[in-house]
């Protein structure tokens, strides 16, 4: 992938004021996660991307790899400075998920959300979203890997199904135009919330996955059994367990049949 002619068509794609300034390209580095959080450490404006075209340590949720051929997927991290406590930011990482996926209706496809913040497409994953934050300022670095051009083969031993946009639609995708498609619908929810907390609310529980199942979430070494009721406008998932309501904000969630096996893992 050329360097600067990437930059270039995402940059001259994006909205004026929106985040995705600077977008610093890396052709191979360890984590674009891990890169932004220490320029975020120095200082680096609200609004800033990484994006890299190979990762050598990628990083996923639970302390799980994130792994991705060279110029295969789509691996990057925004830098979000919202002046929140730590303990609020889990909402950005909602916003994120929710911005990939208008993205891709817009370009005709279906794809589902699953609590915390997967992205499936026909019943497998096609993004992960991993966010960090660091800092007496509170920042907030969301990276996102969306599987883009891996064919078939590429996408087995990844821990569970995947499936890429290249794969669900019989195509290759330019991965500067998905970017800046995300940036900017980004952005636009970003500016949303800001201006009401609430108004990204039914946007993204329309497009969820587990609202209405019975789901069993994982929450380090404790498990939680019941109902997916409700996403809360901090991004808490609300299980209703019998007579009480519970408020998660992690956890890996799988979707239970009504016999109580676990049906899909995620
Ligand atoms: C998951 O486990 O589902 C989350 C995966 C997040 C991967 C992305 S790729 C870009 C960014 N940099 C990383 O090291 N991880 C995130």
């Amino acid at each position: 992938m050329n360097k600067h002619a990437f930059s270039q068509n995402v940059l001259a794609q994006l909205l004026p004021q929106g985040l995705g300034r600077p977008l610093l390209f890396y052709e191979s580095i360890e984590s674009t996660n891990l890169k932004l959080k220490e320029l975020a450490l120095t200082g680096q404006p609200h609004g800033t991307c990484c994006v890299a075209n190979f990762q050598s340590a990628g990083r996923g949720r639970m302390q799980r790899p994130w792994v991705a051929p060279p110029g295969s997927s789509l691996l990057f991290s925004i830098l979000l400075r919202p002046n929140l406590p730590l303990s609020q930011l889990f909402v950005f990482s909602a916003l994120a998920a929710l911005s990939i996926c208008l993205t891709l209706e817009e370009r005709g496809l279906h794809p589902q959300l699953k609590w915390p913040n997967d992205i499936y497409l026909q019943g497998r994953k096609l993004c992960g979203i991993l966010s960090e934050s660091a800092g007496a300022g509170g920042f907030l670095v969301t990276g996102m890997g969306i599987n883009v051009n891996q064919e078939a083969h590429q996408l087995t031993n990844l821990g569970q199904p995947a499936i890429s946009l290249k794969a669900a639609s019989g195509q290759a995708w330019r991965r500067e135009d998905l970017l800046a498609g995300i940036l900017n619908q980004l952005s636009m929810l970003y500016s949303d919330w800001q201006r009401d907390s609430k108004l990204w609310l039914p946007l993204y529980q329309a497009r969820s996955w587990l609202l209405g199942k019975q789901v069993l979430v994982q929450d380090g070494n404790r498990q939680f059994a019941g109902l997916a009721v409700a996403v809360r406008a901090d991004g808490a998932l609300l299980l209703q367990m019998g007579k009480e309501t519970m408020a998660l904000n992690h956890g890996d969630v799988s979707v239970l049949a009504i016999d109580g096996q676990a049906k899909t893992k995620g």
